[in-house]
């Protein structure tokens, strides 16, 4: 069956926004009310990955209830359901980052999917000639990193970083000294992960076009923190993980201008990616579907664009100012406890907060305010090259998401005090 996005049309806009009633959100997430080692459980990983809200759990529950089947194949009313229901969530998200068209939108597994989707797509289609060079920068996430390093192995292409300073900060004049006529591709992450630093992206975008260079953002740590508006900013590509915005894991999304997605090859060959398939010769579908061979996480995808829905039911500033106040409060508090220093002190942060303890092992750190329900992340957060860069092994970390409370910060706060106060 050669199945095309059905309607171009708009997803019902609910204008209306939810106030932002901390208890009342606290309450669509069931997992907040769980004990973890006899305590309240206090998330604050939420970089890694966020808890989700009952009408998401629900929406997946609902999928498999009373819609499964497999989409854009069958003329059974199930399957046109299931079909209708994937496809109105490209839709959501399509609004969500205000992309052109939903054929811009392609379903995949994550971020990471979606970055290895464009570097070997980006290999296959020639789309670099000897000598080229593709810009990074010294915060990239490893998933940044490690699918440019394997396209350069296969081509003879160069990956070129830019620096950071001392503070975390993307140091701006290097990425202009390195770009050059040689440059293909800037693929850089709009929020660190490790760092909390938020990039001057728009900048950025504007001055590889001047350069006449594409650009993908890793949206990753970005957009559920922020309005993304990809028309916008006039990215190239703008990849994001599902489930680090309160969606269901396995999800993620390559948003793609369609005159690029139209030029590059298909990433995987399959069911519903082809067009016409014989022995001699297979033509492909349009954007997306080209994309997105074989059964896609339905379920998943569904899911997502409820989770899309469920945070756009917020103003976004409300949002915003909320995880400034952790982010400030939280900073203020440990910068007060002795020996702690913060790793990423840049001008511009998100709600993420990497610090060290002198003389104690973030690991030890994390293990120990386990014992307490409070979950942390510790270790290299997939950026081993910052690591490097502070010459650290590990650090322990902090992300806010939409439900963290100030008094979730005492609580850590209080139980680091006691921690340390045992450890020393
Ligand atoms: N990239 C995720 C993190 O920062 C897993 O924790």
């Amino acid at each position: 069956m050669d199945f095309t996005i059905p309607v171009e049309k708009s997803v019902q806009k609910d204008t209306t926004k939810r106030t932002f009633d901390l208890e009342k959100i606290r309450s669509d997430f069931p997992i907040l009310e769980r004990k973890v080692n006899g305590k309240q459980l206090i998330y604050l990983d939420n970089a890694a990955t966020t808890q989700k809200p009952d009408v998401v759990i629900e929406s997946i529950k609902h999928y498999y209830t009373f819609e499964n089947a497999n989409i854009h194949r069958g003329l059974h009313f199930l399957s046109e359901l299931a079909t209708e229901s994937y496809e109105t969530s490209r839709l959501k998200i399509k609004e969500f980052i205000n992309a052109m068209s939903a054929a811009e939108i392609v379903f995949l597994r994550g971020a990471t999917e979606a970055i290895n989707l464009v570097a070997h797509s980006m290999c296959r289609g020639n789309f670099f000639d000897d000598g080229d060079e593709i810009i990074i920068s010294e915060m990239e996430h490893h998933a940044n990193i490690v699918p440019w390093q394997m396209l350069c192995e296969r081509r003879n292409v160069k990956l070129k970083v830019v620096p950071i300073d001392d503070n975390g900060d993307l140091i701006f004049e290097e990425f202009e000294k390195l770009l050059n006529p040689k440059t293909k591709l800037v693929s850089i992450t709009h929020t660190s992960n490790s760092l909390g630093t938020v990039n001057p992206i728009k900048e950025i975008i504007d001055l590889a076009h001047k350069n006449g260079v594409p650009v993908l953002v890793d949206g990753a740590q970005a957009v559920q923190h922020g309005k993304i508006d990809v028309q916008e900013l006039d990215c190239d590509f703008f990849v994001f993980s599902g489930h680090k915005l309160y969606g269901p894991t396995g999800t993620g999304i390559l948003y793609g201008k369609a005159d690029l997605l139209n030029k590059m090859p298909p990433y995987q060959g399959g069911g519903d990616m082809i067009r016409e398939v014989t022995f001699e010769k297979t033509t492909f579908n349009d954007i997306p579907n080209k994309f997105e061979a074989g059964t896609p996480n339905i379920a998943g995808s569904i899911g997502l664009g409820v989770a899309v829905k469920y945070l756009n039911s917020f103003d976004i500033n409300d949002i915003i100012s909320h995880e400034v106040n952790l982010l400030n409060y939280a900073t203020k508090k440990l910068l007060e406890i002795d020996g702690l220093k913060i790793i990423g002190t840049a001008k511009n942060k998100s709600a993420v907060i990497s610090f060290v303890v002198d003389g104690v092992h973030p690991y030890d750190i994390g293990t120990m305010l386990d014992t307490q329900g409070i979950a942390i992340r510790t270790g290299h957060h997939c950026t081993q090259p910052i690591m490097r860069r502070y010459n650290l092994p590990a650090t322990a970390r902090i992300s806010f998401g939409i439900y963290n409370t100030i008094q979730e910060v005492d609580y850590l706060i209080e139980a680091l005090n006691k921690i340390l106060k045992m450890i020393r």
